[in-house]
């Protein structure tokens, strides 16, 4: 179980701090929404480590999140339209999320595995430009499966596909949830993704996470 647990935290300038408090559990996805500037993205850079809070704490599985750096926490985060190396092959892009000691056979073998846990088993020596939005997003996912890392983090990911592509993905993000018992907190502005997707809801208001 993910815990946040009164996490504040004031942007500069800011003069009444977020305070955020919820729970998110292994292979659910739980999601955020509120109105655009309310905090979800800052929310979610606390969780990653790009920002440091006040006062609080993160814990999962009863280990303490806020003592360890971006790089070390288990947490993986995915944005609107991923930041893959455009003029990179798919299966470099993928590369980039192995330790850099591991084999190249090792290597090899984990990347066809994730692109085809992702419906990608061809597109491996594809640039990245000439990919859809979609297969983008999919590679992506299947970067982070390489790290399999239990928290996914998920910041209107599906918001520049189309309604088709966007439904076969977020049905791909719930499967990985499931599978990897990950714990899977998106943030979103669409009703049907939440509807699809969450087990657990909260709405972002006044700097706090009321259940929803
Ligand atoms: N680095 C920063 N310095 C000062 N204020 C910031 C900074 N980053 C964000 N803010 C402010 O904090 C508030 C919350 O921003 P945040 O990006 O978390 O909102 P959001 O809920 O993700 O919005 P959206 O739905 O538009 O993405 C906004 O008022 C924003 O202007
Ligand atoms: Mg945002």
């Amino acid at each position: 179980m993910l815990r946040v647990d009164e996490l504040r935290f004031a942007h500069p300038g800011q003069s009444e701090p977020y305070n955020f408090s919820f729970i998110a559990a292994p292979g659910e996805v739980t999601a955020i929404s509120g109105a655009s500037g309310s905090g979800k993205s800052t929310l979610l850079d606390l969780l990653a480590g790009f920002l440091t809070p006040l006062s609080g704490r993160i814990d999962l599985d009863g280990k303490d999140l806020l003592a360890l750096p971006p790089e070390a926490r288990p947490v993986s985060l995915l944005l609107q339209s991923e930041s893959l190396f455009e003029h990179l092959r798919a299966d470099r892009n993928i590369e980039l999320g192995l330790p850099a000691h591991t084999g190249r056979s090792e290597a090899a073998a984990r990347i066809a595995q994730v692109l085809a846990e992702v419906g990608l088993e061809d597109v491996g020596p594809q640039v990245a430009s000439t990919l859809s939005g979609g297969q983008k997003q999919r590679v992506a996912l299947a970067r982070t499966l390489l790290r399999d890392r239990p928290v996914l983090l998920l910041d209107e990911p599906f918001s520049a596909l189309d309604d088709e592509t966007r439904v076969t993905t977020r049905d791909l993000v719930l499967t990985l949830t499931r599978r990897h018992a990950w714990h899977t907190i998106l943030v979103s502005h669409h009703a049907d993704d939440v509807a699809a997707l969450a087990s657990r809801r909260y709405r972002l208001a006044a700097g706090r996470l009321l259940e929803a």
